[in-house]
């Protein structure tokens, strides 16, 4: 008995912390865009709503400055363009990493190198520099002493799949057969994940009915609607698994395993026009909110339960400048102005454990410098916020940004003066949200102290902001060890129970 509660006790410990560090939800940025903001105005945006990962789809300078020291972790990418020359001169991946990797690490954390976009089924003549250009890649990174930190792979879409249902039938086209062979043998060595685009709408308008848009859309289907695989009997409840065990599927059969699949692109337009009649903002609001939920419970497809499914949603904003269909230009999650398409939970509030109730007023995205420059001078003066955080040195100095030091100093007086009629205005260049922009050890006012909720907080005097994270370090360290052993034999434990 004693046994069993303890094992209780163990499994639930796995849970919470696989939350800390568990499945992601990131966001694509595409730039077809008329009125894109600047790049510290986008990461602004990011921040407010605790968008914690990114892919790039190419390495623009910009970008990569703006996401330096913002704790963002950033998948940049090699354009279709640039495979073929890196392809084929060792000497053009170096000097591509060099400009674009190594001149941003540590302060920008890079993480993986997308190697075009789905080269195999856009460029079919390209496919057989493919594997050469990641190869040069990643010897180029290890010349840098960058391997461990960055990883390198290549998305591909659901159609170098031949039949993807049933999953456990799927195979990849027998055509591709030997460059994907050398592409999951390059993952394998390398310890890198497969890249997978995987669009349930498509695939959804595809099959002309065959599926319901349920199905799709990740709503719990009625008992005689249920989607089953024959030959395993496992039960689908959302298109989403279905597709990456179809691709887990088509990678066993090619006699690969152990190689984990991060979906780098998933979403649903929220307008379609007359052609499209199932691009609406209503399912686009369910699919994604569905699709975070889904991801958040950590949980791997059916028949890799234990593999999270890392996802990058498609994608930030609108794009208006994309030709037709209509769709092509509605995939977007925002507004340029930073607000929400639809109600949307992006971000880790619940796992992080802020309080949902409470309100923070932040710098709005896009205000002008000039203003942004008035409102936090009026702040940190006369309003007499404390903004001692926003100085050199101290945990919220970076990115030293407007936008970020008068989001600080805005949201310090807000918490302050609320009580006795403080506003959260400053001339219009300020809004509320209730999602928490506090960030690493950046904490705002009014954000709860909890991060993970499972380490007691250091409760010692006032300590610096590093010897403060050297501390956290030590003990996640220490938890890292007991939790990861036990959350390895979690399999096991279970079967006692
Ligand atoms: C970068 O991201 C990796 C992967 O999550 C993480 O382990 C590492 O601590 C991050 N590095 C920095 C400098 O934030
Ligand atoms: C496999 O790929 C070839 C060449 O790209 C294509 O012609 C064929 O239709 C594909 N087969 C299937 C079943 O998708
Ligand atoms: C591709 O691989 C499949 C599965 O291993 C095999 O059945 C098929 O014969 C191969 N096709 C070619 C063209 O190599
Ligand atoms: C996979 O392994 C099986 C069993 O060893 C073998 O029969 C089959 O040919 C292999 N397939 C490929 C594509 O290597
Ligand atoms: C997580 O999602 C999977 C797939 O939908 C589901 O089978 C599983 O029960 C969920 N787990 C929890 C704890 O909600
Ligand atoms: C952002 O832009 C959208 C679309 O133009 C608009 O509806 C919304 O009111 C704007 N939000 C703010 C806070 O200005
Ligand atoms: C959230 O904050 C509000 C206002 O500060 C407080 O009344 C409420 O009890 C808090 N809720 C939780 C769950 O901490
Ligand atoms: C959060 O931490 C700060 C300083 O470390 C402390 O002053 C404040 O009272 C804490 N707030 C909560 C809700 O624990």
């Amino acid at each position: 008995m004693m046994f069993q509660i303890w094992l209780h006790a163990v499994l639930l410990f796995c849970g919470l912390f696989s939350n800390a560090i568990g499945a992601f939800v990131g966001v694509n940025i595409q730039t077809a865009v008329s009125n894109m903001p600047s790049a510290p105005d986008i990461v602004a945006i990011l921040r407010a709503h605790q968008i914690t990962h990114v892919r790039l789809f190419d390495a623009d300078a910009h970008m990569l400055n703006a996401l330096a020291n913002t704790g963002i972790e950033v998948m940049v990418s090699v354009t279709n363009q640039e495979v073929l020359g890196i392809g084929e001169l060792p000497s053009t991946a170096a000097a591509w990493v060099n400009k674009n990797i190594a001149a941003y690490v540590p302060s920008t954390n890079i993480t993986a190198i997308a190697v075009g976009s789905e080269v195999l089924t856009t460029l079919p003549h390209a496919a057989r520099i493919l594997v050469p250009a990641m190869s040069n890649l990643h010897k180029a990174l290890v010349a840098s002493n960058l391997n461990y930190q960055v990883k390198v792979s290549t998305p591909n879409s659901m159609d170098v799949i031949s039949r993807s249902f049933p999953p456990s039938a799927a195979t990849f086209n027998t055509t591709l057969n030997s460059t994907i062979t050398q592409i999951l043998q390059f993952l394998k060595s390398t310890k890198s994940f497969y890249m997978l685009n995987a669009y349930p709408y498509y695939e959804y308008v595809k099959s002309n009915g065959i599926f319901p848009l349920d199905y799709a859309l990740f709503k719990t289907l009625s008992p005689v609607k249920q989607i089953v695989d024959p030959n395993t009997l496992f039960h689908y409840n959302s298109m989403f698994d279905a597709l990456i065990d179809a691709t887990y599927n088509s990678i066993a059969d090619l006699n690969f395993s152990g190689i984990p699949i991060v979906v780098t692109e998933t979403g649903w337009p929220s307008f379609g026009g007359s052609i499209e009649p199932d691009a609406t903002s209503g399912n686009a609001e369910l699919y994604i909110n569905n699709l975070i939920r889904r991801v958040s419970n950590d949980s791997g497809p059916p028949s890799q339960p234990a593999v999270p499914i890392n996802t990058y949603i498609y994608e930030l904003f609108n794009e208006d400048k994309r030709a037709r269909p209509i769709s092509e230009r509605n995939w977007g999650l925002l507004y340029t102005n930073g607000t929400s398409m639809y109600d949307l939970a992006l971000g880790n509030a619940e796992i992080t454990g802020a309080n949902s109730s409470s309100s923070f007023c932040i710098a709005r995205p896009g205000a002008d410098d000039k203003s942004l420059q008035d409102g936090l001078n009026w702040a940190c003066g006369n309003g007499q916020a404390n903004c001692a955080a926003i100085q050199k040195g101290q945990p919220c100095f970076n990115p030293d940004t407007l936008q970020n030091h008068a989001s600080y100093a805005y949201n310090d007086y807000y918490q302050k003066m609320r009580g006795s009629g403080g506003t959260c205005d400053f001339g219009g260049t300020a809004s509320i949200t209730t999602v928490d922009p506090s960030y690493g050890s950046c904490r705002f006012t009014g954000s709860s102290n909890s991060s993970g909720g499972m380490f007691p907080s250091p409760a010692l005097g006032p300590v610096g902001p590093s010897s403060e994270s050297a501390r956290t370090v030590h003990i996640l360290h220490f938890g890292t060890i007991v939790v990861a052993t036990l959350c390895l034999l979690q399999v096991n434990l279970r079967s006692f129970l």
